[in-house]
């Protein structure tokens, strides 16, 4: 689309305004006092329960070091995994009161030489640049909302970069939803600046500050796919070249209401939007609440699944499911017939949501037990089918090369002794339904662990996570043979003290 058609196409869909609507633009306007006081609460809770240690606040960047190597590091496995998460959690006497809201703090282990070191760094983006000058929080949060913030006028003036990064060329792409990518470098972590994508192209800046996902996904080729919510309904489309050039952008109107959509899914010739069964109360004193508080779940309103064609980004299909709400999807992938498969961590409600905000003053309750591992099927007569398995799953993930392919394997976190965090690390072999699986114990608070698998060998490689171990208060990167997790790591690298418990990361091979 050019510029002119794709400025022309949003004014005529009324998102002329899109570039300040931003989805927490609520918060701009000051609604309430705080009644409850909650970094007060948490850090009382925090007292009484350790394992709360992992949603403490971080006060500064981690220097590198040299880990701590329990095992061996195989000596084909170079690189750098990089992760992110919310780190800064509280300024002054504030505390955010919904862990999407820190300040995104990125962790990189550098494996070279079967040695390990590790650096963690705040994303000096410019709302963490005026807050850390002022050394408390100057804008209200989706949730939180201050005495007397600034003013919000656009999305990235509150993008937190807090959800998960992806190497794109030399650099980093340090990711939230709201708003633009963050481009940080992927040496020293430094930030460098907010992307206006395709500014060096005929898109100019039109594309400056929508919405862009923090779950993009990579094909094959390079190519980065990716979409974003506008709080409209309305959902940008994006299609990029590997080093992060717009190929294609568009916009389709979905009509969706329900706030939050945070993952999707490509198969070699579609996009897959899948609209959980989501709603955001509009009522004059639900507008008191906060962004993520007014999101509901309706169990008669079922999922949407969007299937948007690759070659042109218009939508040529529509499927419904039974109702449901997953962040996250493993992999999608598309029979010769027009079939197409996907898995999904699907829960029941959305109260995963909203035990996030109880965490954050300190409440345990069961944040991450709820998901269940569902296969859809999708027929080309317009028809759905589902199957839920009897299988604890979160931050599902599979090899890289085979994202949009068909996959054997989906490897993913459960939790067997812990309500507050997964304590498991597993592969699924949907195939056959075996499963592998390691209990990290109830002292562990384990970590998304994503796959390292050499290109056209699954079932292969290494599997490589972190984890929290409660007791020394320290976090290991662990690492698996993908053949034999059930036998634990191979090797593990431990770190002199804990990281905030983060969201999203990838490997970036040497
Ligand atoms: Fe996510």
């Amino acid at each position: 689309m050019q510029r002119r058609e794709l400025l022309k196409g949003m004014g005529a869909l009324g998102l002329g305004s899109m570039l300040i609507n931003s989805p927490f633009q609520a918060m701009a306007t000051p609604t309430q006092n705080l009644v409850v006081n909650y970094k007060d609460l948490f850090n009382r809770a925090l007292a009484e329960n350790p394992d709360l240690i992992g949603f403490a606040n971080v006060e500064q960047n981690f220097a590198p070091q040299a880990l701590t190597i329990e095992g061996s590091i195989p000596s084909d496995l170079n690189g750098t995994f990089y992760r992110n998460g919310p780190g800064k959690h509280e300024r002054a006497e504030q505390r955010y009161q919904h862990l999407f809201e820190g300040d995104g703090m990125l962790q990189s282990f550098h494996i070279e030489n079967a040695k390990i070191h590790h650096q963690g760094k705040f994303i000096n983006t410019p709302k963490f640049q005026q807050e850390q000058q002022a050394q408390r929080f100057l804008y209200s949060a989706p949730d939180t909302k201050l005495n007397a913030p600034l003013p919000v006028s656009s999305a990235d003036m509150i993008n937190t970069a807090n959800t998960n990064v992806i190497p794109v060329g030399d650099d980093l792409w340090a990711l939230w939803e709201g708003g633009s990518a963050t481009r940080v470098n992927s040496q020293t972590l430094d930030y460098q600046q907010q992307i206006v994508l395709g500014e060096q192209s005929k898109y100019g800046t039109s594309l400056k500050g929508l919405p862009f996902s923090a779950h993009p996904k990579i094909a094959a080729n390079g190519d980065i796919w990716n979409f974003g919510l506008n709080p409209s309904g309305h959902i940008v489309l994006y299609h990029l070249s590997a080093n992060g050039q717009v190929k294609n952008v568009k916009i389709v109107d979905a009509k969706y209401r329900g706030g939050m959509l945070h993952d999707f899914l490509i198969t070699d010739k579609h996009l897959l939007l899948i609209l959980p069964s989501l709603t955001t109360s509009r009522s004059t004193s639900n507008n008191q609440q906060g962004f993520f508080s007014r999101i509901g779940f309706d169990k008669t309103l079922p999922m949407r699944v969007l299937v948007v064609s690759k070659s042109d980004l218009t939508m040529t299909k529509q499927y419904e499911l039974p109702a449901g709400f997953a962040f996250h999807y493993g992999n999608a992938w598309e029979e010769r017939d027009g079939t197409i498969h996907f898995d999904a961590s699907l829960y029941p409600s959305i109260d995963v949501l909203h035990n996030l905000s109880n965490v954050m003053q300190g409440k345990m309750s069961a944040a991450n037990v709820d998901a269940q591992m569902a296969m859809f099927t999708l027929k080309p007569n317009g028809s759905a089918s589902h199957s839920l398995l009897a299988i604890n799953s979160e931050f599902p993930r599979i090899c890289d090369y085979l994202v949009g392919s068909r996959n054997q394997y989906v490897y993913h976190l459960s939790s067997s002794n812990n309500s507050l965090w997964s304590d498991s690390v597993c592969s699924l072999n949907v195939d056959s339904g075996k499963q592998d699986k390691y209990d990290f114990g109830k002292d562990f608070l384990v970590e998304e662990h994503i796959s390292v698998c050499p290109k056209n060998k699954e079932g292969t490689g290494y599997l490589i996570g972190t984890a929290l171990h409660v007791p020394s208060k320290r976090t290991c990167l662990n690492i698996f043979k993908v053949e034999n997790i059930a036998d634990g790591p191979i090797a593990r690298a431990w770190l002199s003290h804990h990281l905030p418990l983060g969201f999203h990361g990838n490997f970036n091979a040497a």
